[in-house]
């Protein structure tokens, strides 16, 4: 477009304003559309100034000059909206490839070891029958740990338990001073907090200690110990809690078994299993290449996995805590919290010190 003001008003100020044009027709221009549009009609801008002009204009030229500020005046107007429109939508085309629905970058955070994971789980599935949770001593009195359990000193029961001594002077009453190797030592500490008053359903899960490593032991691991005392408490009851629990730990299907064995502080004692998720508790596997057709399950090898062990509570242990064994009877059981875990479906995790082998790769995948 060409738009030519009258010669008498070839001004410096008209001339700007035709070069404004131009630049914006030719799109060469410095800063933004909207400084541009301040610049031609802002209060001080160039059509401002050149329209004031039409004062100084002579009246025959005044009509042509009027026409010709119009003409310029819609050409500058177009010229900036068309501008001003493709400016927003080169923004939002910019802005495009922005996916503001995309989830954004998590700071990486931490999670709960997979054994506190256990820990919670098994109090809650204990909390849903009535069991309260105890905490005590990973310190304590050899009273606790053998002697009140029926394992007087020197009994050779104790060697089972690999305990470590710590070096302090011992008490005259409750002997030397040990780093628990079960959580059995919360036994006789549970029913002297409820002043040898049955009922008692506790659940006491805490960290032990035994001078034993390999791939299925630790100097450190931890157990969980269950203890009901009342009335009339007998093996079915003690059964029912097993099946409970490998219901709702290890999911619908898993059965419990109980082998006798021996404690020195349950009577009868046994030791218990839980049936294997991979063979369904029957050992075998299906193999077409074997000729039978079958073989041996190599996560169980019988069908059943030994997770520890259980009873019922030794008179003798009762009468420690102040109990009348005539009147009261009991349950109890102890199993080791990271053996009950690597049992769990879909887990098979061979060599229980990777829980505390700091490996990050192994503790993110939980
Ligand atoms: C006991 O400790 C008995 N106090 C269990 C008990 C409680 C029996 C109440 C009767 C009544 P045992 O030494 O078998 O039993 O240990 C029980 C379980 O603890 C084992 O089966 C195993 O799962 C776990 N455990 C024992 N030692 C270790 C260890 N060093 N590292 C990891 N887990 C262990």
């Amino acid at each position: 477009m060409s738009i030519e003001p009258p010669q008498l008003l070839l001004s410096i100020q008209a001339q700007a304003l035709i070069k404004s044009l131009s630049e914006l027709q030719s799109e060469k221009f410095s800063g933004s559309v909207a400084e541009k549009k301040t610049q031609i009609f802002g209060k001080k801008g160039l059509f401002t100034q050149v329209s004031q002009l039409i004062s100084e204009v002579n009246p025959t030229e005044k009509r042509l000059f009027g026409q010709w500020l119009n003409q310029i005046k819609t050409a500058l107007e177009l010229k900036l909206v068309t501008l001003s429109r493709q400016s927003t939508t080169q923004t939002s085309q910019d802005e495009e490839w922005i996916d503001w629905t995309m989830p954004g970058i998590l700071p990486k955070t931490g999670h709960l070891h997979p054994v506190t994971h256990a820990i919670e789980s098994i109090t809650r599935i204990f909390e849903k029958i009535g069991f309260t949770r105890s905490r005590y001593p990973e310190v304590d009195w050899d009273w606790y740990a053998f002697e009140g359990l029926n394992m007087p000193a020197n009994h050779p029961a104790r060697d089972e338990w690999e305990t470590f001594f710590v070096q302090t002077p011992p008490s005259s009453t409750k002997g030397k001073v040990v780093l628990t190797p079960h959580t059995s030592n919360g036994q006789v500490r549970e029913m002297e907090r409820l002043k040898s008053q049955p009922p008692i359903r506790m659940i006491n899960i805490a960290r032990c200690y035994r001078r034993q490593q390999d791939a299925t032991h630790t100097q450190m691991f931890h157990q969980f110990e269950g203890l009901v005392v009342d009335k009339g408490i007998n093996i079915q009851h003690l059964k029912g809690t097993l099946d409970y629990f490998a219901e709702n730990f290890y999911g619908p299907g898993t059965k419990s078994r109980i082998r006798p064995f021996h404690f020195q502080f349950t009577e009868p004692s046994f030791e218990v299993d839980f049936s294997c998720h991979v063979c369904g508790g029957t050992g075998l596997i299906k193999d077409l290449e074997d000729p039978t057709g079958k073989r041996k399950c190599r996560f169980c090898k019988s069908g059943w996995h030994e997770v520890g062990g259980a009873g019922m509570v030794h008179p003798n242990v009762l009468k420690a805590g102040g109990i009348d064994p005539e009147k009261y009877t009991g349950f109890a059981f102890g199993w080791g919290v990271e053996r009950t875990y690597t049992l769990k479906p879909g887990l098979q995790i061979d060599d229980i010190r990777l829980f505390y082998s700091g490996e990050s790769s192994f503790l993110t995948q939980f």
